[in-house]
């Protein structure tokens, strides 16, 4: 990507937006920032097309020059995600359908069915075109598809294609039916031509062909991508693909399958939460970007690679912070301005769990359109700004900092992470409509980040030997492989933390009938006999002073010791939290979602109890530590999230000031250091 080494700094940048002349203030401008890397042209198809077959790349090749001669790299982007008016109005069936059957039409983004060989074409048309053109211009440092591939459709295209999916999956009808229990609710299929997408329906969808839907959409986005990316590599293979994706259902892909696709895992990011939220939801999103990264590794010499997302032998693992807001958090209904400093903490939190730079959507904030108010490297008001003299100051702050991408995150924890989990939790009939697995995942995640420990997240099947503790949050799909994955981890000294729902179904969301969770009772030591989903506005008292909230169940242990019970109600002084001695290991089960200061305690006494020691022990609350490290030499990021100073003591010095910090270093209030640490 960038081969001079250094971190990239830079983000979305549209000169069909504006006029000649603010170009050259462009440049100027991010030379000043330092910028090294922009992605251009990501929405611009209705301005290089302007009518089928019409072309205009004067506009284009008079900025890639210009950037080029201002020493800016391009993510040159192709303009998928956005086809122009006449490729709407010429290809009515390229729409896509809503599940209840509603044809969307132009005048936003995004309004393209994945599955119609008409769009498809035209994709590929002018992915090639723009290869032809300026595959081997020298500003070219990076090709990015489309943009966070975020559409769903229901059209008869989709329909056949969804059908065609299932015959590779399945195989034959017995299987399908099995698989979906179609014999509840007369839904046996006699003939695939009987078989539709999950459109809308009068009572409650099947479960097992919702999954499948989501599972099958996100192969075909991906296809749609990949046929892209080989025209690129085609016209140059020495240019590095990728497509950004984004957490949560806006990208309703199995993003770790995608990461064996791309060059770079690109992953955009923008928290809801205000409070601290924001820092947390900082933090998992690039552990989550770490992890699917790892599946885009050429793991040469290591164990075992998955066999669910093959890696690619040309792949580095590399990932990037393609998109964040430069200030600006989204909360419901409203944008919290991030308060000075923020901005740089996001950042190098990014960067400190390996992400290759920080960049931002976008760089100069638009006069018009629909997003007029988001923020932007050059706001509104200009250069004479607080953000862009932020982002004058990151652009130093990455170039001093080049050195860390020689290190790694090494962490103890493992988190598990599957999509189609998370998917199934969605589902309708489930006993709770409050299940979501992505906010299991990110309370594991906040109770391991409160409590100071780093944590990788893995998929099942991924190697574990390195992991002390490996947590399950509400991983409630469990192939055989997967328990035989977790046994194995147990088996060979590892510990384990597990909360509710997981390995309570099989892949086809079926239950695994004898008592919960059907995967792990007997590691656990337990069985859960009855659910008991709570309110949203109620919560369980726990001995020992906790709460817990969202779910309750009936334990009953055959082994395991109570951690803490219930106290009160129908499951009064029955277990709610349990220990179990399993092999040479400790395993752990949360029957119920407790508060986060318990989560916490909890966490903590089970990295304890498998010898894990936190990165950094005497970070004071509200310092969040990380850790790059290779056999040599060590580099601890310290991010100050508090609004006082914070003293931290460390040997060693830090980079962003160059100043020596023997025995501590004093973070002023929402500021940074990192620090190269003395060989230990
Ligand atoms: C996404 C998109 C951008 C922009 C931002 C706004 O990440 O990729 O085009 O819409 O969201 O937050």
């Amino acid at each position: 990507m960038l081969r001079d080494g250094r971190l990239c700094h830079g983000g979305d940048y549209n000169p069909e937006q504006w006029p000649a002349a603010t170009w050259r203030e462009d440049v100027d401008l991010m030379r000043r920032a330092r910028v090294n890397l922009v992605t251009v042209g990501v929405f611009a198809w209705s301005r290089l097309e302007p009518a089928p077959g019409r072309y205009d790349f004067g506009w284009l090749d008079e900025v890639l020059d210009l950037l080029h001669d201002g020493g800016i790299r391009v993510a040159l982007a192709t303009p998928t995600a956005s086809p122009p008016p006449w490729f709407s109005l010429a290809h009515p069936d390229a729409l896509p359908v809503t599940a209840d059957g509603v044809r969307l039409h132009h005048g936003s983004r995004d309004t393209y069915c994945a599955a119609a060989p008409a769009y498809r074409a035209a994709a590929r048309g002018i992915a090639a075109t723009l290869a032809a053109r300026y595959a081997h211009h020298p500003a070219v440092a990076l090709w990015h598809v489309h943009n966070e591939y975020g559409t769903t459709c229901h059209c008869p295209h989709t329909e056949a294609a969804f059908r065609r999916w299932l015959i590779d999956r399945h195989g034959d009808l017995d299987t399908l039916n099995a698989a979906w229990a179609t014999s509840f609710w007369s839904q046996h299929y006699a003939d695939w031509a009987y078989v539709s997408t999950p459109r809308a329906t009068q009572y409650l969808g099947n479960p097992g062909q919702l999954l499948d839907f989501r599972r099958f959409w996100s192969d075909t986005l991906l296809a749609a991508y990949v046929e892209q990316r080989d025209l690129l590599k085609a016209a140059n293979p020495a240019i590095p693909v990728t497509t950004n994706y984004v957490l949560g259902d806006w990208v309703p892909v199995d993003h770790a399958r995608w990461a064996a696709e791309v060059d770079v895992v690109a992953v955009d990011h923008y928290p809801w939460a205000v409070d601290g939220g924001a820092e947390e939801q900082t933090a998992l999103a690039a552990d989550l970007a770490r992890g699917w990264a790892r599946h885009g590794r050429r793991r040469t010499g290591g164990p075992h690679p998955n066999p669910a997302t093959p890696q690619r032998a040309d792949a580095p693992a590399t990932w990037l912070l393609m998109e964040s807001a430069a200030s600006q958090i989204h909360t419901t209904g409203r944008s919290h301005t991030k308060e000075p400093g923020r901005m740089a903490r996001h950042s190098l939190s990014h960067v400190a769990r390996g992400s290759r730079g920080a960049m931002f959507f976008q760089w100069r904030a638009p006069a018009g359109g629909a997003e007029r108010f988001h923020s932007a490297l050059v706001p509104h008001t200009g250069a004479d700004s607080r953000v862009f003299r932020e982002s004058v100051q990151l652009g130093e702050t990455l170039d001093r900092l080049a050195e860390v991408t020689a290190g790694e995150v090494a962490a103890s924890v493992a988190l598990a992470w599957d999509a189609a989990s998370g998917w199934a939790l969605r589902h309708p009939g489930m006993p709770s409509e409050l299940l979501d697995g992505q906010a299991e995942v990110a309370a594991a995640h906040r109770a391991l980040w409160r409590a100071g420990y780093g944590c990788d997240v893995v998929l099942p099947g991924d190697p574990l030997d390195r992991y002390r503790l490996l947590v399950l949050p509400a991983l409630y799909l469990a192939s055989d492989a997967t328990a035989d994955w977790v046994r194995a981890h147990v088996e060979a000294g590892g510990h384990l933390l597990v909360s509710y729902l997981s390995g309570v179904a099989d892949p086809h969301a079926r239950i695994r009938l004898g008592g919960y969770p059907g995967a792990y009772r007997d590691l656990l030591g337990l069985r859960v006999e009855e659910f008991h989903p709570l309110a949203a506005d109620e919560q369980v008292l726990l001995s020992g002073g906790g709460t817990g909230r969202i779910w309750s169940e009936t334990v009953h242990p055959c082994g395991a010791e109570t951690v803490c019970a219930y106290v009160g109600g129908v499951l009064d002084g029955r277990p709610a939290v349990t220990r179990h001695r399993a092999g040479a290991g400790t395993t752990w089960y949360l029957s119920t979602r407790p508060d986060d200061g318990t989560y916490r305690r909890l966490v903590t006494e089970a990295a304890r109890a498998a010898g894990v020691q936190p990165v950094c022990p005497d970070a004071p609350p509200g310092v969040e530590a990380v850790r790059r490290a290779n056999p040599e030499t060590s580099w601890l990021f310290l991010l100050n999230h508090t609004d006082r100073p914070q003293r931290v003591p460390v040997e060693g010095v830090d980079l962003l000031t160059g100043v020596p910090a023997d025995g501590a270093v004093t973070l002023p209030a929402g500021g940074t250091a990192v620090i190269r640490e003395h060989p230990r």
